[in-house]
Parts: C-alpha cells; sequence; structure tokens
C-alpha cells in the first residue's frame, strides 16, 4: 500500500512521523497563506495543511470537493486551542511538505456528501455511489457486514452449516408472486426466483445435514413498503429433531448476539404472546407493546344499547371494540375527523367516539343510545377518567375491528409521543391458526405456508373444522415488526397431503409442484424446523430506522426500479427473440409512484 495510515489513524503519538495518506477532499479552506484540506476515507477525517513553502501548494489552491488526492507529509500536533475533540484525529494534521498528487479530480457532485445535507431519496439512489461515501451510510454498511459475522460466527459454534442453495428454481409457494426467468434451452419454459429457500432447506433436512442457515437472497414480486423490498435478504435457518423451545433458546442467543455488535444489550428469553391474544389487546400479530392504549372488547355491555350501528355489528357476529385515548377530550372536531379517515383505510365503516367530562361521564351524540349501566360499565371496563376520549369501531368482520383499531393504536402513540424510541422490545407470537378462509376464493389458505406442522391435540379438526386447528408456527416481532418467523415442519407424507387436500390442492397440482418433496418424505425425513429473519429489517432497527432502503447498498424505489441503473429496462430484440418470446404489451401498469409506467 502506499498510504502509510488511513484518514482515522493518525494522533498524537505519531508527531514527527512521515505519512502518506490517500482519499477524498471533504473540504478546502483557505486561509490566506495556509490551505487547510479535511481529508476523508471510510475511517475518518485527517486535517492537513499546506502553505507557500508546502510541495503542490499551487495545486492546493486548485482542489475541490471529492477530488482524490495522495498526500505525504509530517504529523504535527494542532496549534493551541485548535484541537476537535469530536474527531478521533482532532489533535493533529498533517503538514504537506513533501508530496501532493491528484489521483482523479472530480467533478462538482449532483448531491453533497455530508450527512446534515441530505438530497431527496430518488437522487440518493441515482448517485448511491456518492451518498454511500456519507460517512452514516458507511456506518450502517459497517455494521451490516459485522452484525452478518458475528451470526455466521454464532450459527458456526452451534454446528449450523452454511449452505448455497439454487437461485434458478421451480415456483416456491410463498404466497407473492414469482419473478420469473424464461429458459432459453426451453422453449416456453421458466424458472423462478426463490422467495425464500423453503423447499431446499427442507430437502437439506432430509439430507442429514441436521443444523444449515444462509445469509440468502429472496426475491418476492410484490407491493413495496418502507420495510418491503422485491429482493431482500433472510438469516435462513433450518434443523432436525427439535422442538419448538430449542428454537427459542438458539434463536434469543442469535439475536443477543447481533444486538451485541452494536453494543445494545439485549435480555433474554423474550416473552411469548399467543396470536389470539395479540389481536385481541393490540389488534394486531405484530403488536408494539411499548406503550399502552390496548383495545378493549365492550361487545357485552353495547349489546344492551341502542345503538344500531353497535347492536347489528354484534347481531351479525361482529364485535365493537373501543380504545381509551387517554387525556385526549382536548381532541378537536377536526382531529377526530382525521382519526375516521385513518380507520377508513382500514375498511372501518366509521369511528363513534365519547369525551369523559369532569363529572367523569360520557359524552357525545351517541350517548343518548346508551342507558346509564351501559355508560357506567362502559367507562368502568375502559378504566375511563376525566379527560379521556373512548374510541370505538363496530363491524360484522372481528379483522376489520382489530385492524383499524390496531392501526388507530400506533397512529395514537406516535400522534400523542407515547413510544420509547429507545426500548427494544422483542415478543414471540405463538400458536397462530394454521389457516385462513379465503373470501374470494372460499377456500381454506396457509397462514405461514403448507409445510407447517399443525398442534397434534389440533390434528382431529382438520376435516371438520380445520378454522380451529393450530400451528407449531412462531413468529418473532421487535417494536411492533415481524423481523422473523418460521414453524416445525411436517414430515410425513401422508399428513402432507391431508393438508394439501385442506387446502383444496389436488394430488395432480401437489405432485407437479413439489412432487420432489413428497418423494424425499418418504425416505425417513427427520422431524424438522426453522425460521428466517428480515437480516434488512434487523440491521435497520439495530440502526434505528424503519426503511431498510437505509441499510442496504443498491436498493430500489417504490416503483421497484433501481434508479441507478435503471432497471427493468427494454432489452436488444434479438435477447427476447432467443428466449422464443414474443412481445405484445397490452396494458399500462400504473406505478406506485402515481406515474404511469408506459410499456
Ligand atoms: P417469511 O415470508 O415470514 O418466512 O419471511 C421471513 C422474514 O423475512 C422478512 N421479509 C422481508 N424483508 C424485506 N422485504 C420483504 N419483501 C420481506 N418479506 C419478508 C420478514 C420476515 O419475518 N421460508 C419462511 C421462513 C420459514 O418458515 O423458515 C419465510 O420466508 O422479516
Ligand atoms: P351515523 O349513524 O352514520 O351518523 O354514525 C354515528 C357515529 O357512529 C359517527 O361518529 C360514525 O363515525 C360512527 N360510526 C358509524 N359506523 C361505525 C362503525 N362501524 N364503527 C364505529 N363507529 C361507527
Amino acid at each position: 500500500m502506499k498510504r502509510t495510515h488511513t484518514c482515522g489513524d493518525l494522533g498524537i503519538k505519531e508527531d514527527g512521523k512521515e505519512v502518506t495518506l490517500q482519499g477524498w477532499v471533504d473540504t478546502r479552506r483557505d486561509h490566506g497563506g495556509l490551505i487547510f484540506v479535511d481529508l476523508r476515507d471510510r475511517y475518518g477525517l485527517t486535517q492537513i495543511v499546506l502553505d507557500p513553502n508546502s510541495k503542490g501548494f499551487g495545486e492546493a489552491a486548485q482542489l475541490r470537493r471529492e477530488d482524490c488526492i495522495q498526500i505525504t507529509g509530517k504529523v504535527r500536533p494542532r496549534p493551541q486551542g485548535m484541537a476537535n475533540e469530536n474527531l478521533k484525529t482532532g489533535k493533529i494534521e498533517v503538514y504537506v511538505a513533501k508530496e501532493l498528487i491528484i489521483l482523479n479530480k472530480s467533478e462538482t457532485p449532483p448531491i453533497e456528501i455530508d450527512d446534515r445535507k441530505l438530497a431527496n431519496e430518488e437522487v440518493r439512489m441515482k448517485y448511491r455511489f456518492l451518498d454511500l461515501r456519507r460517512p452514516s451510510m458507511q456506518k450502517k454498511l459497517i455494521l451490516r457486514h459485522k452484525v452478518g459475522q458475528a451470526v455466521r460466527n454464532y450459527l458456526s459454534d452451534n454446528d449450523f452449516i452454511e449452505v448455497e442453495t439454487p437461485l434458478l428454481v421451480r415456483a416456491t409457494p410463498e404466497g407473492a408472486r414469482d419473478y420469473l426467468v424464461p429458459s432459453r434451452v426451453h422453449p416456453g419454459k421458466f424458472y423462478a426466483l426463490p422467495q425464500s429457500p423453503q423447499l431446499y432447506k427442507q430437502l437439506l433436512m432430509v439430507a442429514g445435514m441436521d443444523r444449515y442457515f444462509q445469509l440468502a437472497k429472496c426475491l418476492r414480486d410484490e407491493d413495496l413498503r418502507a420495510d418491503r423490498q422485491p429482493e431482500f435478504t433472510q438469516i435462513d435457518i433450518e434443523m432436525s429433531f427439535l422442538d419448538e423451545e430449542d428454537i427459542y433458546r438458539l434463536m434469543e442467543g442469535l439475536i443477543k448476539v447481533a444486538f451485541k455488535t452494536a453494543d445494545i444489550d439485549v435480555k433474554i428469553p423474550f416473552k411469548r404472546i399467543a396470536y389470539d391474544e395479540a389481536m385481541e389487546r393490540y389488534g394486531s400479530d405484530k403488536p408494539d407493546v411499548r406503550f399502552g392504549l390496548e383495545l378493549v372488547n365492550v361487545s357485552d355491555i353495547v349489546k344492551a344499547s341502542n345503538f344500531e350501528v353497535f347492536t347489528k355489528a354484534i347481531a351479525s357476529g361482529g364485535k365493537v371494540k373501543c380504545i381509551n385515548a387517554k387525556g385526549c377530550a382536548k381532541f378537536s372536531r377536526t382531529d377526530i375527523e382525521d382519526l375516521t379517515a385513518f380507520v377508513a383505510i382500514y375498511k372501518a365503516k366509521g369511528l363513534a367516539w365519547a369525551k369523559i367530562n369532569d363529572a367523569g361521564k360520557m359524552e357525545s351524540s351517541i350517548v343518548k343510545f346508551f342507558s346509564d349501566k351501559v355508560q357506567a360499565d362502559i367507562v368502568k371496563k375502559t378504566d375511563a377518567k376525566k379527560g379521556d376520549l373512548l374510541l370505538f369501531v363496530a363491524d360484522h368482520k372481528h379483522f376489520t375491528v382489530n385492524d383499524a383499531l390496531g392501526n388507530l393504536r400506533l397512529k395514537l402513540a406516535e400522534k400523542l409521543n407515547l413510544i420509547k424510541k429507545d426500548e427494544f422490545n422483542f415478543i414471540w407470537v405463538v400458536d397462530f391458526p394454521l389457516l385462513d378462509f379465503d373470501e374470494d376464493m372460499q377456500r381454506h389458505v396457509s397462514v405461514h405456508h403448507p409445510f407447517t406442522c399443525p398442534k397434534d391435540e389440533d390434528i382431529k379438526f382438520l376435516d371438520k373444522e380445520p378454522g380451529k386447528v393450530k400451528a407449531k408456527a412462531y413468529d418473532l416481532t421487535l417494536n411492533g415488526v415481524e423481523i422473523g418467523g418460521g414453524s416445525i415442519r411436517i414430515h410425513k407424507k401422508e399428513l402432507q397431503e391431508k393438508i394439501f387436500k385442506t387446502l383444496s390442492i389436488s394430488k395432480e397440482e401437489a405432485e407437479r409442484k413439489f412432487g420432489f418433496l413428497l418423494d424425499a418424505f418418504r425416505y425417513g425425513a427427520p422431524p424438522h424446523g426453522g425460521l428466517a429473519f428480515g437480516f434488512d429489517r434487523l440491521i435497520a432497527l439495530i440502526c434505528g430506522t424503519s426503511d431498510i432502503r437505509e441499510v442496504i447498498a443498491f436498493p430500489k424505489n417504490k416503483a421497484a426500479e433501481g434508479p441507478m441503473d435503471g432497471c427493468p429496462s427494454d432489452v436488444d430484440p434479438d435477447q427476447v427473440k432467443e428466449l422464443h418470446i414474443k412481445m405484445e404489451i397490452k396494458s399500462k401498469a400504473v406505478n406506485p409512484k402515481g406515474a404511469e409506467l408506459s410499456k
């Protein structure tokens, strides 16, 4: 290496030493006969100084931001009172006595390499190679690397081996849409890019690998959000001869090690909550329990009222739940209208409300429909006090009530500043239902995936009451984000076939789609299970952000485009022809940013 040190190395102990540094010009300041340059690289910043006696003084006057340079000079302490305590190298500067070489000039960068001056998201992504020069971005990528290393070491120490699984696969049944890759050699046939290595890791268990992991790329063609990318990374794990307790113990250890990398001490074991309870109290299967505002079921009380909105919902098998927004009686009509519009996003047909007055009584246009007893019971059950605001949603669908109030709960917590941002609250959500009834398809679908094992004691309900069956499945949530999920798998052919039948997947379809898995189960498949963590989500949360793009070197934007390389793009017609494909684009897709993608 030509450089003797990095820009983050030097201190008083190098006083008098001749050093060579290479890096980028962060800033240049001219002070009469003196030129100061802050030289930057991944490791830090070092102040270099030139005076008219310095070699390269003339060139230094021409230096611009982001020029890439090399200097050789002497380390000296900064003059009295000029030390910068906030900088690792702040006690010294390098006097450029010997040499300044311009390795490469930079044009004026389209974005500033400055953590205090953020360009807009799209421009940052277009010039990601410059955006990633910002120290805060470098810190995140370095942390991502370190957590990855720590995770690999932890798993390796626990006898897990990393095995790579293919990227060109048969369509995987994870529920999202597949990305497809046409085959040149087999006209009309397609590979799918894996939504996860699910089937392969199960086959590795059949193969006797016993403990597998992989930092695996997963690809899903789904609508994007801040915590969803079309390609993302999982810490994918599978093990044989285990039960759920083994998974909890090993994975809690893994999370502890991962957070330790960022000096965050995580207390284990984590709390557990059953899915039904999470939905009942928080209206979500990934509850954020850093604050209260729990949902209260008031159906039994209000069914005795005369408010038809409530009584009709209950009569048609639905329910009425309520949040006590503590101290929010001061909300204006507009505030409440905003909240009503907000719950409408989640299909709530309205938001009934009542304020608690100085006498501790309910006050609202709907109170006239409630007897004194009903009112008193509501106040008691919701623990409502003077100054509180009760917010109700009624619906014939339980899910709508929970979803609307669950999201309202999060919105209120944000608005009222109730969320303790520095708290890391992990919870295992357990006892998920195995199946969900899909109204559109009029059949049951898997809540996780079709290889999830039902609880032994519930198998008897599979034929007649499949909705009652609980699964040996678990999710790990952190501060209201699902960071991982998995299950104990079915390892016997007969049970797997029974589940396919319950899912209305015909023998032929099962054979066609997963024949190789069913085949493998005929040869002494061991009991096995596992889970996958969303690596990007994990790193984002460790870094204190909810936007996973901040911890991915080259993410896609909200329209699943790569603003830097411009993918997806048109391709050479010959390339398409070679794939035996004739293009006829009929529809215009509307991209999620609202602009039309003309195709
Ligand atoms: P699942 O689909 O729940 O399970 O995915 C596991 C975890 O991956 C993360 N994740 C995502 N992160 C970013 N962008 C996305 N589009 C995205 N989708 C999922 C989440 C999620 O908890 N094969 C099973 C695991 C198993 O059963 O072992 C699976 O893929 O944090
Ligand atoms: P309405 O009878 O439609 O004038 O509604 C009276 C109040 O009940 C309004 O505040 C509505 O927002 C509210 N409301 C209507 N439908 C529902 C519902 N499904 N759940 C909760 N509140 C509702």
